[in-house]
């Protein structure tokens, strides 16, 4: 974790609270190396969480008054009563995903205390890469931590982070972010399953690179298309005749798709076959098939841009770029909810300075920007920090 995000993180809590605080605990983002809209289909996902993540300095109060400094936003304050009705915030939109895992770990029935917060991330915001369910999980994590809620553990965690998004900051999203963000493993991606939430971390290999390239695409209709990908992906369950899209098979869906509109087609076909992929994905990866690897995230972001159309052009051309570069060594997709953001490579350590150099010459977002790329460790999932 990055010591200057430390540094912030502590001198805000010093400045707002006069004292030295009781722990200091961080959750990260994450990266989706595969498996992308499959996860509220009950399917499966293969992310991995990163280096950039955000810091939660706390201390028990005496009260049951809960105070929030928030450093990346001018410091702005938060305060509550745990003994009053919590409610949303429109002035400051950050406070709403800390008021709502509180009120989420209350509805839990969790013996809460008051607490003084210090927050500061670096998950680049509007990428695509989770800072909100970083910023949920290490909120949680804060609490768990500074009262021994020891019957909380990782999944029930990141079930009360996803609830908190889904219910008091009113975004319907999946399970994948608060779940790689609060049982992440260094070293490691993890396949998860949607349906079961057991997780199998997979390795990545030595001298594999992962890198995220931010397309700094402002990302429009997010919402609006997530929704809008969801309730199609249930129609389609549905018609099917299925829980979720994830109890077919391509040869199941074309068998019982008669009379289902096209456009929804096409939208559930991408679901089981990135279903698929990713398990196959996870094996690829677990034995360095790298080709094969490569193969399956070319298919993958082929089926996202032409079957569940959550790409846009300049990420298509990003991907091509970095493609062009890799070979049959590695790979390279759009990662994450769609319309811009990111792009996920994977590739041999050896090759990165030749990917960043043609990027950098061949790219430029549509406002004329270069993409920023960085390349991550998988990291840790959310803990105590110090
Ligand atoms: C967003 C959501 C996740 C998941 C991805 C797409 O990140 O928060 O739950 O649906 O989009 O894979």
């Amino acid at each position: 974790m990055n010591s200057s995000l430390l540094e912030r993180t502590l001198s805000a809590f010093r400045t707002h609270f006069d004292v030295v605080p009781h722990c200091v605990v961080q959750a990260p983002g994450r990266v989706n190396l595969i498996g992308e809209h499959t996860d509220y289909n009950d399917g499966f996902v293969l992310p991995c969480a990163i280096g950039f993540g955000t810091l939660v300095a706390a201390t028990r109060r005496s009260d049951n008054q809960v105070h929030v400094v928030a450093a990346d936003y001018d410091h702005q304050l938060d305060c509550f009563d745990l003994d009053q009705p919590i409610t949303q915030r429109s002035d400051a939109p950050w406070a709403n995903y800390v008021r709502g895992v509180v009120v989420m770990l209350l509805e839990h029935g969790l013996p809460l205390r008051g607490a003084n917060l210090a927050i500061a991330g670096d998950v680049p915001q509007g990428a695509g890469l989770s800072s909100s369910a970083s910023l949920e999980v290490a909120v949680g994590q804060a609490f768990k931590s500074l009262l021994s809620l020891d019957s909380l553990d990782a999944t029930a965690l990141a079930l009360l982070a996803q609830r908190a998004e889904n219910r008091f900051v009113g975004c319907n999203c999946g399970i994948m972010d608060q779940l790689i963000s609060a049982r992440g493993e260094s070293g490691h991606a993890l396949l998860i399953d949607c349906r079961t939430l057991d997780a199998r971390p997979v390795p990545i290999p030595a001298g594999l690179a992962v890198m995220i390239l931010h397309s700094r695409v402002r990302r429009g209709l997010v919402e609006s298309e997530y929704n809008t990908r969801r309730q199609q992906c249930e129609a389609a369950a549905q018609h099917c005749k299925v829980l979720a899209l994830r109890d077919l098979d391509l040869e199941l869906l074309l068998q019982r798709c008669a009379d289902l509109d096209p456009v929804v087609l096409r939208r559930a076909r991408h679901i089981v076959t990135e279903n698929q992929r990713t398990l196959d994905a996870a094996d690829a990866l677990e034995r360095s098939d790298l080709q094969h690897l490569g193969a399956l995230m070319e298919q993958s972001h082929a089926s996202m841009r032409d079957d569940f159309e959550i790409t846009v052009p300049a990420i298509d051309h990003l991907v091509d770029i970095v493609s062009a570069v890799i070979g049959a060594q590695g790979g390279a997709r759009m990662t994450g909810g769609g319309f811009g953001g990111c792009v996920v490579a994977l590739m041999p350590l050896a090759q990165v300075d030749t990917v960043r150099a043609a990027v950098h010459a061949q790219y430029r977002s549509p406002d004329g920007e270069h993409a920023l790329v960085y390349v991550t460790d998988a990291s840790a999932g959310a803990g105590i920090l110090a």
